[in-house]
């Protein structure tokens, strides 16, 4: 049985391939930053099954700061290389978290959280912009059809704030 069982939509890449579609027509015409992230944001929080928080940290020379997010309030600030989004940011590498109770130094802002996925966001000549965070009450909610997906819907995301 497919761990997309749970998915009504179809599967889970041709959800992907969609959601993509959408936040290339959402952000086409646009390069401000705090608009696309907002409605990627949205788009995500509404379009993908079992997420409860959905959303940006923006990296302001010095640490994360939260930017537009779908979900419960969230904690503002979060050093570089703390939690899974200070990881994710640190490392410049998406972290996959089947199970965030195990994840040494998980920042908890919704107590319902137990698993998430981080995608850094950086430009091309490696400028860190941030991350890009969603979170599900669900155990092991994300896996690597996930990943690649959202890692697709950031590199959209960093393209469009390069628009002339
Ligand atoms: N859990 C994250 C903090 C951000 S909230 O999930 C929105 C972390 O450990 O970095």
């Amino acid at each position: 049985m497919s761990s997309h069982a749970n998915d009504p939509a179809g599967s889970p890449s041709a959800n992907y391939a969609e959601l993509t579609a959408q936040v290339k027509a959402l952000v086409a015409a646009e390069k401000d930053r705090v608009a696309n992230a907002a409605n990627i944001a949205a788009l995500l929080y509404d379009g993908l099954p079992e997420v409860n928080w959905a959303g940006f940290y923006f990296y302001d020379g010095r640490e994360l700061v939260l930017g537009p997010f779908q979900g419960k309030p969230a904690c503002v600030r979060i050093a570089l290389g703390k939690g899974v989004c200070g990881t994710a940011a640190a490392s410049r590498t998406t972290q996959l978290i089947a199970d965030v109770h195990a994840f040494d130094g998980h920042i908890a802002c919704d107590a319902d959280s137990r698993s998430e996925v981080v995608v850094p966001l950086a430009r091309n000549d490696g400028t860190l912009v941030g991350v890009l965070d969603l979170d599900s009450p669900r155990p092991e909610r994300f896996d690597a059809i996930d990943q690649r997906g959202l890692e697709d819907i950031a590199a959209v995301f960093i393209a469009s704030l390069e628009h002339a």
